[in-house]
């Protein structure tokens, strides 16, 4: 039992690698995750809490029982705190309100203490969380501050344990390295390895819709940055550890397309990661699309679903964030688009056309009102009610036109508008005519509804 007599942290580090099976199928390329989640503290960051920790005893700046403090989204405090369960030091961390409470109750269950300071102010803001953090690094004696964010220890991790283990599980049988980009350690240190070692590989980063990263790349400038849900990924500032010369490419994403991919990596491949590997899953599926070959694309998990359960896989929170595609917050066009209801393809009828037409075609198409048109123009709608009783009580004859017999009681909607918004008037009115400019280009009726409705979530 002699090989067993190591600490947790000689467990940290060669995560599996598997191929997702289901998700991208449709693709040529294929995709590959790294499950950092497998980590002892469930992320990639024990392998940065441990590391950095060490250099700075090994340099003199951390004395036995002193405290470690840290600006962290949660996951570089359970790596410093498992640190310190077994070296014996303190911890106080720093956090923004934005991150979840399962991170904020994990550290605490360490013994450290927690600072929860606003996300929505300026980094310089003296309440923000890297000011904070800063602050009490000077007044607490003893103390070290990890500055994850500018501190070279945190690429340098990557450079030395895992840019060489993903090269040795690979043997570099593949062409591009995905993984998210927040203090940029992880792409810096491991995309410089693999650079050093493969002449071919791309090296391609995610970033998130309101973060200042990939805009940075591409412009050198910092700008536009707008709040956003997603933790772990992106920044408002530019951190020193982010490599610019190494990374080839960014890949921007969105919160609610991570999020529903951090969902579907669940469901359907049954792996428990977090909502950053959602995003770089989603980041990975539309670079493969952007490629004109196939290619071998290798994506880093950083952490655990566990860490989301509140959130990402809670339906109210999603709902509450407008994240579902829910009834209420699909959008008309989108609707249309998942019943596969094509541009101008429903049925019309011309005002010159007679009754008994109208009744065919309603039969024959399986609807129960056809827009009436004349001169190209949707002028009304013919329902089976319209029919039905001048038809029964011998007011109208099979022979007579359709213009004596529709009426203009629809509904006009937009297609950019949310199903909400016209939901009501489309129960009442049984038909509404969508419109794209002044082009009215489909129809939606209530089957129409009952069959998005139905097919939610398959
Ligand atoms: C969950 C998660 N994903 C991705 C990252 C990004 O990694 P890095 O900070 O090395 O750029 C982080 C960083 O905090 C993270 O917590």
């Amino acid at each position: 039992m002699k090989q067993f007599d190591q600490n947790v942290t000689d467990v940290i580090g060669n995560t599996p690698i598997i191929k997702l099976q289901k998700i991208g199928k449709e693709l040529e390329s294929e995709i590959y995750v790294k499950l950092e989640f497998m980590n002892p503290g469930g992320s990639i960051k024990d392998r940065i809490g441990s590391y950095i920790v060490e250099q700075a005893v090994k340099r003199g700046d951390l004395k036995p029982g002193g405290t470690i403090i840290e600006g962290t989204s949660g996951n570089t405090g359970v790596g410093l705190a498992i640190y310190s369960a077994i070296h014996g030091y303190k911890c106080i961390f720093v956090m923004a309100d934005k991150q979840s409470k399962e991170k904020v109750d994990t550290l605490k269950a360490f013994g450290a203490k927690v600072i929860v300071c606003p996300t929505e102010v300026d980094p310089k803001d003296p309440r923000s969380y890297y000011s904070v953090s800063a602050r009490l690094a000077e007044a607490t004696p003893n103390s070290f501050y990890v500055n994850q964010y500018d501190n070279f220890d945190n690429r340098d991790t990557h450079y030395y344990q895992t840019g060489p283990e993903i090269y040795e599980q690979t043997k570099g049988e593949f062409d591009v390295f995905m993984t998210g980009v927040g203090t940029g350690g992880t792409i810096s240190g491991i995309g410089r390895y693999l650079k050093e070692k493969m002449d071919h590989v791309q090296i391609v980063g995610v970033d998130v819709e309101g973060s200042v990263l990939a805009n940075y790349k591409k412009t050198g400038r910092i700008e536009n940055y707008h709040s956003y849900l997603m933790e772990g990924l992106g920044e408002d500032m530019i951190p020193k550890n982010i490599d610019w010369d190494i990374i080839d490419d960014f890949v921007t994403i969105g919160d609610k397309e991570g999020f529903l991919m951090t969902r579907r990596i669940l469901q359907e491949e049954g792996i428990y990661a977090g909502g950053s590997s959602g995003g770089a899953v989603c980041a990975a599926i539309k670079y493969a699309k952007s490629l004109k070959e196939p290619k071998k694309i290798l994506v880093v998990l950083p952490d655990s679903a566990n860490r989301y359960i509140s959130k990402i896989f809670s339906d109210d929170w999603m709902a509450s964030k407008g994240l579902l595609d829910y009834h209420h917050n699909i959008v008309i066009k989108d609707l249309l688009t998942k019943l596969n209801k094509k541009d101008k393809e429903f049925v019309s009828i011309t005002e010159s056309c007679c009754v008994e037409e109208a009744i065919n075609l309603m039969n024959d198409n399986d609807v129960s009102q056809i827009p009436v048109v004349s001169k190209g123009e949707i002028i009304g709608v013919v329902t089976e009610k319209d029919l039905l009783n001048p038809l029964f009580e011998g007011g109208l004859a099979l022979t007579d036109f359709v213009s004596v017999a529709y009426n203009q009681d629809f509904l006009i909607a937009d297609e950019d508008q949310r199903l909400e918004e016209v939901y009501q008037s489309l129960v009442d009115k049984k038909i509404a005519l969508v419109k794209r400019g002044d082009e009215i280009i489909n129809v939606l009726t209530h089957i129409d509804i009952l069959n998005f409705i139905a097919r939610l979530d398959k």
